[in-house]
């Protein structure tokens, strides 16, 4: 799979999907520099991509510095284009020039020290190349690590960077990844904010920087560490995309850097805004890790490469492959006003209903009856359970349910016993006012000792009762960020550091609980990227769960997350962020396209709704297994008005799911056709056989029930 041309100074990575070809190539002194030759379709012979690059050669070296495709660019070469890293000795100097020094190709992939990252659970699953480049004058290293996995078009890139001289280095910037594509693209990304995360933007070619970027301490409701290349005229359907995610949960930058001379830079990695990292003699630092998957069969494909391997290879652990259980969550139904009798009655008729676990929510501890106190005081508040969790948690089991739980772990409240201990634990800036969004302070997660407080004050609830899942939620972003153990000039690692300490709590956490189901949250979406679902499979995709609005919620983060990372369930009518009505049958049919569950009070609904809800989650059991790890395919987009339709699939089953939002008069009668639908024949709703190839070339009618807010879900059984 990975090739090394000792003649033509060619590494070529290669599987039947992709190819990269990387190309070291002598400079004006006779140094080699590396080189991205190619990426895109597999190719049988990588050097024909050389005579691409070459045929500048009449340009004089200096103007050629700004088309090359450089794979670790540096500041101060007259490359001119968005820098991969940027490296300053003690006088600020930020000149440096990666030259070629070493490789070596392995087989399976090296884990990344205390980063998420892809993995392989077999060597034979990937290849790995890993490339160093060192500047002789300030001794900066940096190793790229790219690994090809061996069935999918995907390969994961990261840097590591060195200090190998005799004097402190600071780094400004520490990318992951640095491609060239040769041509122009549309750049696709996810912006939103809370409650309308990950709408899908699409921006035609221009001759300048297209970026993205977090500096808010997480990854953010506004964009996502995620992006896509596309040729003009690709579809979901048809034509070249590259998808770039990154396997991190902090401030990030994404940038398209399009120049006159027909190339597209795309580079990504942590955000240089918020970042600077002193490299001392001998230190070095990880670059979180980028995922770059190639498509040449449109936007599906993409998605579905990334979707395999983030489900796959980077989500991990026992509920990785496992069913979710249909949950109920008490947060709509009761926020903070609840007591051990009204739990007690939405748990009694959740069982009635068939659900599988019950979610308590935020207030449980401390004196919380709103959101102004007690974040870190984790001690069960006994006027509401006087049972303790344990004795809630045994009486909710004795129903049949299991029984989850809500903490928001990172954050610490002025008024908690935890903040009048140790006012010092929070991020804060020294003179500064420490201002409180949602009434909350930050912990300082790159402290040792707060990390150790967390990984315990968690343990310690865990232990306390038999609790199945945790919801692990995060609802404020960075202000006046500062550790007050960072000292000599540091500050600036802060959020970085932030990063790798929650990581590490994560890990312990999550392996020492490794039957308890974590789901990640922040105010719904506002972390929702590879990096938490490497220790947390699934995560609550937005607070909106208005059946609307998720259409387009779900349709955005499915470009690059895979359906068991979203949670989706059905919520109270009117709608508690629209004001809404629809109907139950619409709402739990968009939310089988996630994580089902629900968010409402289950003691209140008339007889009419709870069946509807028992012969929800009688489907939902009856489907899962394909809705969570089957293929799931966009059909129709909710961007583009009218219908919006999606698919799943596997060995067994084909699931066509179709939603109308507004009704037209004297409309044609509505149609879908299939795509991708495994070989056989099948059966469908009404009972008769349709085989595959008709399911895709004629389509299925869509029998939408009259009305606006109307759905169809349409289950086509596989015969053996
Ligand atoms: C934000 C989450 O997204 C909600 O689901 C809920 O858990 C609240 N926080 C609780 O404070």
């Amino acid at each position: 799979m990975i090739s090394f041309d000792p003649a033509r100074r060619l590494f070529h990575l290669r599987n039947d999907h992709v190819s990269l070809v990387l190309w070291l190539r002598p400079d004006e002194a006779g140094a080699e520099e590396l080189l991205t030759a190619y990426l895109g379709a597999a190719l049988n012979d990588p050097a024909v991509c050389l005579p691409l690059i070459s045929q500048r050669e009449g340009a004089s070296f200096d103007s050629l510095r700004q088309v090359l495709p450089y794979a670790c660019p540096t500041e101060g070469r007259g490359d001119f284009r968005p820098a991969l890293v940027c490296a300053e000795d003690g006088q600020g100097q930020r000149c440096t020039e990666l030259f070629y020094e070493s490789y070596e190709i392995t087989s399976g992939k090296p884990a990344l020290e205390g980063l998420p990252a892809s993995y392989v659970e077999d060597p034979a699953e990937a290849e790995t190349l890993e490339i160093t480049l060192r500047d002789g004058l300030t001794g900066l290293t940096a190793r790229l690590r790219y690994t090809l996995f061996a069935a999918l078009p995907v390969i994961a890139v990261s840097v590591l960077y060195g200090n190998s001289g005799g004097e402190a280095l600071t780094l400004a910037n520490a990318g992951s990844a640095c491609l060239t594509l040769r041509g122009r693209y549309d750049f696709i990304h996810l912006h939103g904010a809370w409650a309308k995360e990950r709408s899908v933007e699409r921006v035609a070619p221009a001759a300048m920087t297209r970026c993205v970027s977090s500096s808010r301490g997480a990854s953010g409701h506004e964009h996502n560490p995620f992006a896509v290349l596309a040729a003009p005229d690709a579809t979901e359907f048809f034509g070249e995309c590259f998808g770039a995610a990154l396997v991190y949960s902090g401030d990030f930058l994404i940038a398209a850097d399009e120049n006159a001379f027909g190339t597209t830079r795309l580079t990504l990695g942590l955000n240089p805004r918020t970042f600077r990292w002193r490299l001392a003699p001998g230190d070095s630092l990880q670059s979180p890790e980028a995922l770059i998957a190639y498509s040449d069969k449109g936007l599906n494909g993409m998605s579905q490469a990334l979707h395999s391997l983030i489900r796959r290879r980077v989500c991990r652990g026992y509920w990785r492959d496992r069913e979710r259980p249909i949950l109920i969550n008490n947060w709509e139904a009761t926020y903070f006003n609840f007591d051990q009798e009204k739990i007690m009655k939405i748990a009694r008729a959740a069982a009635d209903a068939g659900i599988e676990l019950f979610v308590l929510d935020d207030g449980w501890f401390g004196k919380r009856n709103n959101d102004d106190c007690s974040l870190g005081d984790w001690a069960v508040n006994r006027e509401k359970l006087p049972g303790g969790l344990e004795g809630l948690a045994k009486d909710i089991n004795a129903l049949g349910l299991k029984f989850g739980l809500w903490f928001e772990p990172e954050m610490v409240s002025p008024d908690s016993d935890l903040y009048r201990a140790h006012p010092d634990w929070c991020l804060h800036a020294e003179g500064r006012r420490r201002s409180t969004a949602r009434h909350q302070l930050i912990l300082d997660m790159s402290r040792r000792d707060v990390q150790d407080y967390v990984i315990e004050a968690v343990s310690a609830v865990l232990r306390s009762a038999p609790i199945g899942y945790v919801k692990w939620d995060m609802n404020r972003n960075f202000k006046e960020a500062g550790s007050e153990l960072l000292s000599d000039g540091r500050q600036g690692e802060i959020g970085h550091r932030y990063m790798l300490g929650l990581y590490r709590v994560l890990e312990a956490v999550t392996a020492a609980f490794p039957r308890v189901l974590f789901e990640s949250c922040s105010g719904g979406g506002g972390r929702f990227d590879a990096g938490m679902l490497y220790y947390m499979p699934q995560t609550w995709t937005s607070d909106d769960s208005d059946a609307v609005e998720r259409l387009r919620i779900q349709y955005g983060t499915s470009l690059c997350y895979p359906t068991s990372a979203m949670g989706a369930h059905v919520s109270a009518v009117p709608n508690h962020q629209v004001g809404r009505i629809t109907s139950m049958r619409m709402r739990g049919d968009v939310a089988l396209g996630g994580n089902f569950g629900y968010e409402l009070d289950l003691s209140a609904q008339t007889p009419e709704d709870m069946e509807e809800i028992r012969r929800q989650v009688r489907q939902v059991k009856a489907i899962r297994r394909t809705t969570q790890q089957g293929t799931f395919t966009r059909l129709q987009s909710p961007f583009d008005g009218g219908i919006t339709a999606w698919q799943f699939a596997d060995g067994s089953r084909v699931i066509l799911c179709a939603y109308r939002v507004l009704n037209r008069p004297n409309a044609a009668p509505a149609s879908i056709r299939l795509q991708n639908v495994p070989d056989g024949l099948y059966t469908a709703p009404d009972g008769n056989a349709v085989t595959a190839g008709d399911l895709m070339r004629a389509g299925v009618a869509l029998a939408f029930p009259r009305g606006d807010f109307a759905s169809c879900v349409m289950v086509f059984e596989k015969r053996q």
